[in-house]
């Protein structure tokens, strides 16, 4: 059976392409999971691409992740990063590997966006490539 790995995506993150294109670029994020499905096929797994404006959705697809047997999760989580203990608690909660993502590089922006709960408790972060941290996290995730 080929091996799936959960891609998901936060609030806002819908906007890609229009929203902020000097900090994000101008892909949109049909446009990463193209890339993403075409990089995976090379890889031999499979993404599951899906983005929600809900913290609690996240929190429910990372429990699926672990009962469907998701080989990795890549998490953008926005601006829920910076803020959301149930999700530090979800990745925590389950077994299933989470590797953090962000277009952007927080750590160089403004101090609210340094405090990253779901890098306490992923097993790697990729940020600061715009669309091509996605692809670089697949890659780690395709070698776990
Ligand atoms: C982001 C960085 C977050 O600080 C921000 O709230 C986002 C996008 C990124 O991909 O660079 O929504 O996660």
């Amino acid at each position: 059976m080929t091996d799936t790995i959960y891609v998901l995506n936060g609030p806002n993150l819908n906007l890609l392409g229009m929203r902020e294109p000097e900090i994000y670029g101008s892909d949109t994020l049909d446009d990463i999971a193209g890339m993403l499905e075409d990089r995976a096929r090379e890889l031999g797994v499979a993404v599951d691409v899906r983005q929600t404006n809900h913290e609690g959705h996240l929190v429910d697809w990372l429990h699926e992740a672990q009962a469907e047997g998701a080989k990795a999760v890549l998490l953008n989580a926005g601006a829920y990063t910076h803020t959301s203990i149930a999700l530090l608690d979800a990745i925590r909660a389950v077994r299933t590997p989470v590797i953090e993502v962000h277009l952007s590089d927080p750590k160089t922006r403004e101090p609210f966006r340094h405090l990253s709960y779901v890098g306490m408790a992923a097993v790697q972060t990729v940020e600061g490539l715009g669309a091509r941290s996605y692809i670089v996290a697949l890659e780690a995730a395709a070698a776990l």
